[in-house]
């Protein structure tokens, strides 16, 4: 159920975007920063608003992978999968950002404070290896400098 807080958010938003072309994405991308995520019945919403199907919007939400239908953390942390980090010690990175937060990959803490999600690239090889927490990039990680960060975010 959403909150009606968030309802007339959402209002607020569609309203803004009712009448203009290629509203969807934008839409789509300032819902998802009210709700961490995109539910169902925001959806219903936005497809209400701008006059679209809900099995259109489905088929935007589910092709990007930055979308999420189902509830993210609200620090997304995400770790390189790819040769430019592994070799340079990603695999630890990974695994530490596992412990630190206790969950595996494609999870959500269960006090929805992190989601950790892996990618082939982060496009700073040069940084290697790389974590991203939303859109805070941090470079040349160690062991430590994860369960530091991961302490600072979890502080607040
Ligand atoms: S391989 Fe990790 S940032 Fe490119």
């Amino acid at each position: 159920m959403l909150e009606q807080k968030q309802i007339d958010q959402l209002s607020t938003i569609i309203n803004k975007y009712q009448k203009q072309k290629g509203a969807l994405i934008p839409l789509l991308q300032e819902a998802q920063r009210i709700f961490n995520y995109l539910p169902m019945d925001a959806l219903s919403m936005i497809g209400k608003g701008l006059k679209i199907p809900l099995s259109n919007i489905y088929g935007v939400v589910t092709f990007y992978s930055a979308f999420h239908l189902t509830p993210h953390g609200k620090y997304s942390i995400t770790a390189c999968r790819g040769t430019g980090c592994q070799v340079k010690g990603g695999k630890k990175i990974l695994h530490t950002i596992k412990e630190t937060i206790g969950i595996n990959e494609g999870e959500t803490t269960d006090d929805l404070m992190f989601s950790l999600d892996t990618v082939s690239c982060l496009g700073a090889c040069a940084l290697a290896p790389v974590m991203v927490i939303n859109k805070d990039y941090f470079g040349k990680m160690t062991a430590e400098k994860v369960k530091t960060i991961i302490g600072q975010y979890r502080a607040g």
